[in-house]
């Protein structure tokens, strides 16, 4: 089911009126192919007057929606456009003309569904005012039709920090399509969140920058909060403020142009630490109703997208419920918090959605913020588990007690948790069991995979899926003053969809039982590269893979490497888990892209002699079976080929990003890594095959 069915699929065979009456449900402006070819002035072109470019998005086989902004400032609350769409860059060769709108109401934005198309073409599509004057000139790619065997191609993306990076990541990814064969161009960019961040520094906040990197003055929030030293959107206006501001980076502004763009939120485009409509600071949940309605609002009017909401069918505006800041205090059996205003708020836009690329491709979007229970370890009873010794680690079989909730244990979950000498209170053992996806959503996501027909069931989710565990169960004794206080495995990461572990493993079992093939998971979030195999538990458990799954690097977003590069003591015991310093080198070797892949006895072993060889032939096998690349410091893309045999996915990781490449192929590649999986049959294990294409990904192998 898409969100909007008759706008789906099924608008492939479509006529003309049935369209135009489907577009006038929705709300939407309509243009259809081979209608009113000519504008009444000649057309020039006016960046200046569209300063945040054009865009498309969520094509299928005959329609896609076009984007633009176009303000007004004379008073006026409605301007009118023409958008015109040509099967050449020249608009020699026109499909179609049409009236369409903008409004102060949607913050001068536009979205226009253009129907009648042919399936797998590029168009360029362009608006104008009428005037005469236009916006730059966009490009598109409608869908393959249900039925075509060719393979698709896509790239896959996340976590743009226009606040302390820049995004050559995109130049890369322009230049390198620019120059593909046409079969292998990209049919569009799935972007999988922290499209923005909300959470802004304004320059004199950091002088002394962020890491290795300088804030730049890109927003400044008329009705911001300033909280510690960083600033958050509270309006709809501050919201709308932080997208135009990312939208003119040349680089973003001109890969929407060239790409259709698939898009889903992940927390920063409401707020850091955000679930449902709560935001999260120095430890307090705050209602924060009106701002997610916000955050929802300016999302619609940003991205060209076919979501739902239930204020009404426009694509023209947004029409945000009526909310009002209220304490989420109960919370029902999937742990949705039923006080009205949280219900309102998170079903003001549903973002939830399947889109189809012919035979091969079924991209099944999900939401993993407005629906979700609370995360364990942000409860403050979880400050039990903190150790400043053990830093991030937490015990596997810890969270593990967490996340089941009352279910543990068969519904008798033990009244503490033991960590070293302690008893900790099991805080969760009357809660229910942790949920990323929300009962409904869930429900949803599980009958799409079903019911799907494509080769490929492609889970579009914007939190990692693959565990990020280390075993320091395994360190020689006298490192650290205190033995390892869990019983094995420590958790690193977290609170994503690897640590949701009895919902991940309900998917997982589904998946099994039904017997579906295909199965491969897209995520970001975790400002790294990560290519596995989807398992509901790892070894000393049964270890029995059901699909591959892979995380994206950020486009600019510092990452954990460069985190600890400035934040881990020199004295830590445990710095050889995560940076390996040697003479003579201005940057640290990470050896944390050994600890979650090959086990603390790799990371000690290359301390020891700076041996990669040396250090991976100490691997402990068990730590992660998962894994088959890891790199806690990349940036960039990842690409993703598929065929009725085939998915592979390509990593193109650039150098940090810190300032604008003015090169055209947007700098230097550090390096490109393929992975590739034989699509597999009932009762086979998914495999990867690795390559090594360009550079030399260190570490992270
Ligand atoms: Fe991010």
């Amino acid at each position: 089911m898409s969100n909007h069915p008759a706008l789906g699929a099924s608008t492939k065979k479509l006529s003309r009126r049935s369209f135009l009456t489907l577009a006038a449900a929705m709300g939407a402006s309509a243009a259809w192919s081979g209608t009113g070819l000519s504008l009444s002035v000649p057309w020039q072109e006016r960046r200046d007057l569209y300063p945040e470019g054009v865009g498309s998005g969520d094509p299928d086989s005959t329609s896609v929606l076009l984007w633009t902004r176009r303000p007004f400032d004379d008073g006026r609350a409605i301007g009118h456009l023409t958008v015109q769409v040509a099967e050449d860059e020249a608009f020699h060769r026109m499909v179609t003309s049409a009236p369409v709108s903008v409004a102060a109401a949607a913050d001068w934005t536009c979205r226009v569904l253009v129907g009648g198309l042919k399936p797998a073409r590029v168009y360029w599509y362009r608006f104008s005012d009428e005037s005469g004057f236009g916006s730059r000139i966009g490009r598109t790619i409608t869908a393959p039709a249900d039925d075509d065997p060719r393979p698709v191609r896509f790239a896959f993306v996340s976590c743009q920090n226009a606040n302390d990076g820049a995004m050559n990541a995109y130049r890369r990814m322009i230049y390198e399509d620019e120059r593909a064969a046409p079969a292998d161009q990209l049919g569009f960019v799935l972007h999988l969140g922290d499209f923005i961040y909300e959470l802004v520094w304004y320059p004199e906040d950091r002088p002394q920058g962020m890491y290795d990197r300088r804030i730049r003055d890109i927003v400044r929030y008329k009705n911001g909060q300033k909280i510690s030293d960083f600033h958050i959107p509270t309006t709809a206006d501050d919201y709308r403020a932080v997208y135009r501001a990312y939208l003119h980076d040349p680089d973003l502004q001109d890969a929407r142009a060239r790409f259709p763009f698939v898009t889903m939120w992940d927390n920063h485009e409401f707020s850091w630490m955000g679930w449902q409509s709560i935001e999260m600071f120095g430890g307090k949940s705050i209602p924060a109703q009106t701002r997610k309605v916000a955050a929802n609002q300016a999302w619609f009017e940003y991205h060209a997208a076919r979501v739902a909401k239930p204020s009404g069918p426009s694509l023209d505006t947004f029409d945000p419920p009526h909310v009002v800041d209220t304490p989420v205090q109960t919370f029902d059996d999937h742990g949705m918090g039923t006080e009205p205003n949280n219900l309102a708020a998170v079903r003001s836009l549903r973002g939830y959605r399947r889109l189809r690329w012919g035979r091969h491709v079924d991209l099944i979007i999900t939401d993993q913020r407005s629906y979700r229970s609370e995360e364990p370890t942000t409860r403050p009873e979880s400050d039990a588990f903190d150790s400043p010794e053990w830093g991030a680690f937490v015990p596997q079989e810890a969270l593990e007690i967490l996340d089941a909730g009352r279910t543990c244990n068969s519904g008798h979950p033990p009244d503490t948790i033991r960590y070293g000498d302690k008893e900790v209170p099991n805080y969760m053992k009357d809660r229910p069991a942790q949920t990323v996806l929300g009962a409904e959503q869930k429900a949803w996501f599980l009958d799409c995979l079903r019911n799907s027909k494509a080769t490929w069931k492609i889970w579009g989710n914007t939190l990692g899926t693959l565990d990020w565990r280390a075993d320091p169960q395994n360190l020689p004794s006298g490192l650290t003053s205190k033995p390892w206080p869990g019983v094995g495995y420590a958790i690193v990461g977290g609170g994503d969809s690897s640590t949701a572990f009895c919902e991940r493993a309900e998917i997982y079992d589904f998946v099994q039982k039904e017997g579906i093939a295909g199965f491969a998971t897209v995520a970001g979030d975790r400002h790294s590269f990560w290519a596995g195999l989807a398992a509901s538990t790892l070894p000393p458990r049964k270890f029995e893979p059901v699909g591959i799954a892979f995380i994206t690097g950020s486009i600019s977003a510092p990452g954990m490497v460069e985190a600890i590069e400035h934040n881990m003591p020199k004295d830590d015991p445990l710095r050889p888990l995560y940076l390996c310093d040697r003479p003579g080198e201005q940057k640290p070797v990470p050896t944390v892209n050994l600890l979650a892949h090959h086990g603390v006895r790799s990371c000690l072993e290359y301390q020891r002699t700076g041996d990669a060889a040396k250090a991976r032939a100490v691997s402990n096998p068990d730590v992660a079976p998962h894994l088959s690349f890891l790199d806690m410091g990349g940036h960039g893309y990842a690409t993703v080929k598929v065929s009725a045999e085939y998915f592979e996915t390509e990593f193109v990781c650039i150098p940090r990003p810190i300032e604008r490449s003015t090169r055209e192929d947007g700098g230097p590649l550090r390096y490109r890594v393929s992975h590739r999986a034989r699509l597999w049959r009932k009762g086979e294990r998914p495999k990867l095959e690795q390559h090594v294409l360009e550079g030399d990904p260190g570490l992270a192998v």
